[in-house]
């Protein structure tokens, strides 16, 4: 630790790492201290020189007599005289909550702004953008950042704030961040720190309002939102685009102290964008977030299995139109490879992998693949599955067992083995299962398919239900009769044995229902975090009627038989 003088305060600094590798500053909020960042420095250390300080009024730093002591020009003092002990003609700014408010500010000021290679914003907009926000954002959105925002006014007000927060502040701080407490954070000095920092809202609060006519400034900042944030909201947020030309916008599904919940994912961010600024190229992440990208779905890391055929090949196609990369997985990898060529041809991003969904060591494999050569996937599409139709008593065991592999197991491992990577890496995705219509709708010819997209459609409401809390959305796809050829590559038993593939494919054709729509469905349901899709007429009436009348579907259940077996003698 060194001492920083700049006006009449002595500021503490902090410095780890190589002091000749690329500089991080990382600014902690209100009421914090430099120590809030104690995991996200180490984690940065080996490739960066790291500097941090304890902002005026708050650790080991002193505090100004009065309330002007607080505000703008006394903030960009403090960073010059930082910037000028630690000497570097650049550095990479990282600002959490009052850390970023600040930065806000200072990148557009001349002085600073020439010495801040980029910019990284946690927990902290420009004031200016929050006051335009509040006088020209919706009416709904704006009453709900408002409400998060209560206490800004109520710190206005004199003395109540002091001795409130003398009576309730370490309480509050130590429950928000008990579940991650350790010593250090929250600061020994916390009382002194939150009344201090009091000054940081009265000093700076009212101060000129900007335009989003006029740009902040041409620095490159990373906005990085922490979607469960209780303070900021993302309504806030959708507009910091129209006051900084260079910004990539990057979301962590994490409250407020992000660096204390998700340090390893919130260092390399840190890490990514300042090595891309520095010259190297973008990450695949950092592609689908950069200025000007054109869709939710940009640069997005898709794995659809059974993508040679059907629903998984248009699926993977209208990703792949919307800017994903999409890895075609599919137990024939020459139809794999057709589906990627047609991608490609479109100007897509695909790649054809070979899986047998069923097998669980060759699905392990094929995940380990998957994350080494193009990173933990954004969004999994559990497609691949395969029919057996006709009645119970004609099914062997090995019609069973294959059907739950593939279509049961296949999701499984597939679950499994991802929502493991998107669960450590910590930025949320989206899984979607594929079941169907008979997952809600029995039927005497479909009992071994019915079952295994019955249990699909439970296993997804069961992991939404987990994953939640990560940010993982998971969704049940439920579709009626498609287009597709999985009637023709069907396996039909007993009654149906005989010639009833062709026919039945007939049938499913002429349904005149193309699994593009599906397609549609899947990109909608992972857009809005859907968690159950039921899908055409027949899914949607089917979906209805078997929650209004269980009984009316079990009589359907047995007409579907007679249904089919007259079809299959006609032709
Ligand atoms: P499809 O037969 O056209 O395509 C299925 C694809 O999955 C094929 O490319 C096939 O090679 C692949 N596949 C089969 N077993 C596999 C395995 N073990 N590992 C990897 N890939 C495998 O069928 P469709 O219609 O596109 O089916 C896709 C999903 O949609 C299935 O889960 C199906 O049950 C479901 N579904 C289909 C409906 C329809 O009417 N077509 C209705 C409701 C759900």
């Amino acid at each position: 630790m060194r001492w920083v003088e700049s006006g009449d305060v002595r500021l503490a600094l902090f410095e780890q790492g190589d002091p000749a590798a690329p500089t991080v500053l990382l600014v902690h909020g209100y009421p914090d201290t430099h120590r809030v960042w104690d995991e996200v420095a180490s984690l940065l250390e080996d490739r960066f020189h790291v500097v941090r300080y304890d902002v005026r009024g708050a650790g080991l730093s002193g505090a100004p007599r009065a309330t002007e002591g607080y505000d703008y020009d006394h903030l960009a003092a403090d960073m010059t005289a930082v910037l000028d002990t630690v000497g570097k003609p650049g550095v990479h700014l990282v600002g959490h909550d009052w850390g970023s408010i600040q930065g806000w500010r200072l990148i557009g000021r001349p002085g600073i702004e020439e010495r801040i290679l980029s910019f990284t914003s946690v927990g902290g907009p420009h004031l200016d953008q929050a006051a335009h926000f509040v006088r020209h954002g919706r009416p709904r959105e704006v009453a709900g950042q408002l409400l998060r925002s209560w206490y800004i006014g109520a710190f206005q007000i004199p003395v109540i704030p002091e001795l409130v927060l003398r009576a309730v502040l370490p309480r509050v701080m130590r429950r928000s961040v008990r579940a991650a407490g350790r010593p250090g954070h929250p600061a020994d000095t916390l009382v002194r720190d939150g009344l201090n920092g009091l000054g940081l809202y009265r000093a700076n609060m009212l101060t000129r309002r900007g335009t989003p006519a006029e740009p902040v400034s041409r620095t490159p900042v990373q906005l990085i939102e922490t979607t469960r944030d209780p303070f900021v909201s993302s309504a806030l947020l959708a507009s910091t685009r129209l006051w900084v030309p260079k910004l990539w916008h990057r979301r962590i599904p994490a409250g407020h102290w992000a660096q204390r919940s998700h340090p390893r994912v919130l260092a390399r961010m840190i890490a990514e964008f300042a090595e891309h600024v520095e010259g190297a190229p973008p990450s695949r992440e950092l592609r689908g977030d950069r200025p000007g990208r054109r869709g939710p779905y940009d640069d997005r890391l898709v794995v659809v299995t059974g993508a040679g055929s059907g629903i998984g090949r248009a699926t993977a196609r209208a990703f792949a139109a919307h800017g994903a990369e999409v890895i075609c997985a599919d137990i024939d990898l020459g139809a794999a490879g057709r589906t990627v060529r047609g991608i490609v041809a479109g100007g897509g991003t695909a790649h054809a992998q070979q899986v047998d969904v069923a097998d669980a060591t060759g699905m392990e494999e094929f995940a380990r693949t998957v994350r080494d050569r193009y990173g933990v996937p954004d969004i999994v599409v559990n497609n691949a599955g395969i029919a057996v139709a006709g009645p119970f008593l004609a099914h062997s065991v090995d019609d069973w067992r294959r059907t739950l592999d593939v279509n049961l197991w296949g999701v499984i491992h597939g679950c499994r083995l991802f929502a493991a990577q998107m669960a450590e890496r910590g930025q949320g995705g989206h899984i979607v299962n594929v079941a169907s219509l008979a997952a809600f709708l029995p039927s005497r010819l479909l009992p071994a398919y019915s079952t295994s997209k019955a249990a699909v459609k439970m296993l997804s409401d069961c992991l939404r239900a987990e994953l939640a809390g990560q940010g993982i959305g998971v969704t049940a796809i439920c579709p009626g009769f498609v287009s597709t050829a999985i009637a023709r590559n069907a396996t039909y038993v007993g009654e149906l044995a005989e010639g009833t593939g062709k026919p039945a494919g007939r049938a499913l054709a002429a349904r005149g229902y193309p699994p593009e729509r599906v397609a549609a469905h899947i990109l909608r349901a992972v857009h809005r975090d859907l968690p159950v899709v039921a899908v055409n007429a027949e899914g949607k009436i089917g979906y209805a009627l078997s929650r209004i009348s269980p009984a009316a579907v079990r009589r359907l259940a047995r007409l579907a038989g007679g249904e089919i077996s007259r079809l299959a003698n006609k032709h």
